[in-house]
């Protein structure tokens, strides 16, 4: 099937150029054009006017503007750089630039040596969490325009460092997946098309759990976690709460992930610091579910509730 659009239906001689401008400028017969055409034209301008206000800025900014990043570097493997130091990267600045544009600048420009995780560019896969400025965030949605020059940046603190600005994240896996973070419901839908269905209030309620992207962020801010390599972490446990408060969750997995949560190592190890809330990217309140999941802990262990 042809996905182009049809020629119009005109006597007219139509040049190419012009049918770009209409298909642009659809006011000209508003009343006659679909709401979805009207819609994809709309569209077309509010791209064609951020392009024009991102050349303006461009242009403004100059291409003398620059800031200098300070890149923490280390490789076990190559002699030079075994012993851990700091490289300066000076790079054109761009309005709009984040951290992770400034890295993957200085690593194509300058030294293809130099290695960061990075993946969706959007705040959503969770691979770019570093250490920037003493404050762990992510590289992709980080402005430089918000940070202090010289822009520090360094791997999440409290993981091993594999090289540069990569992290060994298989303890925190472990963690993660040590929660058992799946569904195991007491019934299925009857039917095979079937939904299980959730109401919107509880959806409401485990909404801002169910964001995490697993970058570790939170992790790596945890005093209690820096200190006990054993501690659950705000992560795991945030996704444990996901699950426990989740109207689906089956009774005898819920009492499965209470006992796992309130082991020696687990929720009571919080000292509600509120640091993994601070960082977390996704804006999740990790420290009010963990003081939720002790509250659940304590109703479970009661009994007569
Ligand atoms: Fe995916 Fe930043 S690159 S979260």
């Amino acid at each position: 099937m042809s996905t182009e659009t049809p020629p119009p239906e005109t006597d007219e001689p139509v040049d190419d150029e012009h049918a770009e401008d209409a298909a642009i400028e659809p006011s000209d017969d508003v009343e006659t054009a679909s709401p979805g055409e009207r819609r994809r034209a709309e569209k077309r301008a509010r791209g064609a006017q951020a392009d024009t206000e991102w050349q303006t800025g461009t242009e403004s900014s100059g291409d003398q503007e620059t800031r200098t990043i300070t890149v923490f570097r280390y490789d076990p493997e190559v002699e030079e750089k075994a012993s851990p130091h700091f490289d300066d990267f000076t790079v054109p600045y761009f309005k709009g630039m984040t951290v992770l544009d400034a890295l993957i600048y200085a690593r194509d420009e300058y030294d293809s040596s130099l290695t960061f995780r990075h993946s969706c560019r959007q705040a959503v896969c969770g691979s770019d969490a570093l250490f920037i400025n003493g404050r762990q965030r992510l590289a992709c949605k980080t402005q430089l325009s918000a940070l202090d020059d010289p822009v520090r940046v360094e791997p999440l603190p409290h993981a091993d460092v594999v090289k540069d600005l990569v992290v060994d994240m298989e303890h925190f896996y472990d963690q993660m997946k040590s929660v058992d973070p799946f569904f195991d419901p007491d019934d299925l839908p009857k039917g095979e098309l079937e939904e299980q269905k959730q109401s919107p209030e509880n959806r409401e309620k485990i909404k801002m759990g169910t964001r995490c992207i697993w970058c570790g962020a939170c992790m790596s801010s945890c005093n209690i976690a820096a200190g006990d390599n054993e501690y659950l972490g705000p992560a795991a446990i945030n996704m444990a709460y996901r699950f426990a408060m989740d109207e689906r969750e089956g009774e005898i997995k819920k009492e499965d992930r209470i006992r796992i949560i309130e082991q020696e190592h687990g929720v009571w190890r919080c000292q509600t610091q509120f640091s993994c809330t601070e960082v977390c990217p996704k804006d999740i309140p990790l420290t009010e579910h963990i003081q939720e999941l002790k509250r659940e802990a304590v109703k479970a262990n009661l009994k007569f509730w």
